[in-house]
């Protein structure tokens, strides 16, 4: 069993100064590359039999006719007035009264129009930038897994998605550079995350932290923005991206449900600890505490006035969606004696542990396909 502070790097996981003091923490960053060991070995397989598990094979199959073109596919052309956006979507002042927030003291206080809206333009560029590097993740993630599935419709069906993970990068940088108005480097703590997936050297945990906890959470967002952006080319690129995630999150769910069906108490229950560590990560990140630090505003301060003593948000919650009931389907929530039950108890998700997963739901998600066939849903 591996006690708090070897798993996260504090005693406490929900010590909200110290998560805000690591995402602050400029030494994680490198300048322009940043190498990680990747512990793992290359593996041949010599069994060629195509369709030996029919799940991956027809998703190997929908991938490959269902694949767009980040240049073509979208309307590039579309004018984005950020500020315009912004406004429409979250009014033109803050009303800390009706957010809940106690803003006395805090240079919130003298917040108006302009303020108002530059901060929620800078949490678009964040959001934007942290799915821009959390989608080189997948692409590094996936590619590794080519190497080292043993399993031959697992590596032809990883190929494809290398090929997604590249257009997503692709798309989500254009936007940024040429729709909005800057970036962000690298959340640390999406970073630590992303290191401890692609430095582990069980095949299968890269499966389990990228495709299932990442990517999970990553459709649960999409999906959120989508609905929510009225920008027609955001909303399009989300689409067509959440098509893509959608069969991504079911490779991950499909093949680990084989795999953890072999495995001992004690190896699923490093699986549950592992799982636990990629929530914990993913919901400190939600943070953005690198917002509040470019506003000029102290983001210990604020963002204990914006949560008190608690750090889940009903916001935050949604996102985990998609996660929990894919957990569930792998077993992962009840081996060990529930011990990941009781985690995402403690953390207030697990009332999504009989939400569908998302095994096939990429079938009904495939947006690409309902556009090539001119079917109403658009
Ligand atoms: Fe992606
Ligand atoms: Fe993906």
């Amino acid at each position: 069993m591996t006690g708090e502070r070897e798993r996260i790097g504090r005693d406490d996981v929900n010590d909200l100064d110290a998560i805000v003091e690591l995402a602050l923490d400029r030494s994680h960053i490198d300048d322009t590359i940043h190498q990680v060991t990747d512990n793992a070995d290359a593996v041949f397989s010599w069994d060629y039999e195509k369709g030996a598990r029919p799940g991956l094979h027809k998703l190997y199959e929908k991938a490959k006719t269902s694949q767009w073109n980040g240049e073509t596919d979208l309307d590039w052309s579309t004018g984005v007035d950020q500020e315009a956006i912004t406004a429409q979507v979250v009014g033109t002042e803050p009303n800390w009264a009706l957010l809940g927030v106690d803003v006395a003291g805090t240079p919130l206080e003298r917040w108006g129009r302009t303020e108002w809206l530059e901060f929620n333009m800078e949490q678009q560029n964040w959001m934007l930038s942290q799915f821009m590097h959390g989608e080189q993740g997948a692409l590094l993630c996936t590619a590794k897994i080519v190497e080292t599935v043993p399993w031959i419709d697992a590596k032809y069906y990883a190929a494809t998605q290398v090929m997604d993970e590249a257009r997503h990068v692709e798309v989500f940088a254009r936007y940024l550079d040429t729709k909005l108005s800057g970036h962000y480097p690298l959340n640390v703590h999406l970073g630590l995350l992303l290191d401890d997936i692609l430095a582990d050297s069980r095949w299968d945990m890269t499966y389990l932290g990228m495709q299932v906890m990442v990517e999970g959470l990553a459709l649960a967002a999409f999906g959120y923005l989508q609905a929510l952006t009225p920008e027609p080319l955001l909303k399009q690129l989300l689409r067509y991206v959440m098509s893509d995630e959608a069969r991504h999150v079911a490779f991950g769910v499909l093949s680990l449900r084989e795999y953890y069906a072999e495995l001992s108490d004690a190896e699923l229950r490093e699986r549950q600890e592992f799982a636990f560590e990629a929530a914990l990560r993913m919901r400190d990140r939600l943070l953005a505490a690198e917002v509040w630090e470019r506003m000029g505003a102290d983001p210990r301060q604020v963002i204990r006035r914006f949560r008190g003593d608690r750090l889940e948000d009903p916001f935050q919650r949604m996102l985990f969606s998609k996660i929990v009931p894919n957990c569930k389907k792998l077993g992962l929530l009840d081996s060990s004696g529930g011990w990941l039950r009781d985690r995402f108890t403690e953390i207030g998700v697990i009332g999504f542990e009989d939400w569908a997963d998302t095994a096939s739901e990429y079938e009904s998600l495939d947006e690409v396909a309902r556009d090539r066939a001119g079917r109403p849903g658009a």
